[in-house]
């Protein structure tokens, strides 16, 4: 128990120094996660994506919106990419390029409207919050 205690501290200094809420107020309001792994993208080079998307998201940090980025070597889906996912508003986007991010950026993240044309499915998170897990003192969404 006491190990899973030392584990507890480390990681939640982590979650505080990345600006992910422990107390269920403040820190992000959304989640993209970005699937840049082979077996979707062909194997191509998707770093232009991936650069566009944190410069982007750094800007919109200094305007106030908070958006945490996590890019993956898949999303169990390995068609189509690179594939995007918006949480929690469950929205998927296939095809994503540079120009593609910018868009999600700007109509998106920023204006609440789904790109329709990159769009393939659409699995909003339930309203519900989760349970408070014990000992967290807040739930573990960022919202
Ligand atoms: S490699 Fe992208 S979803 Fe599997």
């Amino acid at each position: 128990m006491a190990k899973l205690d030392e584990v507890r501290k480390v990681v939640a200094r982590k979650a505080l120094s990345r600006g992910i809420s422990a107390t269920g107020r403040g820190g992000y309001g959304r989640h993209v996660l970005l699937c840049v792994g082979a077996n979707c993208c062909d194997g191509g080079d998707f770093r232009e994506v991936e650069k566009r998307l944190n410069k982007r998201l750094s800007n919109l940090q200094k305007e106030g919106t908070y958006v945490y980025r996590t890019v993956v070597g898949c999303l169990n889906f390995c068609r189509g990419g690179p594939l995007m996912v918006v949480y929690p508003d469950g929205v998927w986007y296939h095809s994503v390029t540079p120009e593609v991010v910018d868009r999600i950026v700007d109509e998106h993240l920023v204006g609440g409207k789904v790109i329709e044309d990159h769009a393939f499915a659409w699995n909003p998170m339930a309203e519900t919050p989760p349970a408070n897990p014990a000992g967290m003192g807040g739930r573990l969404t960022g919202r």
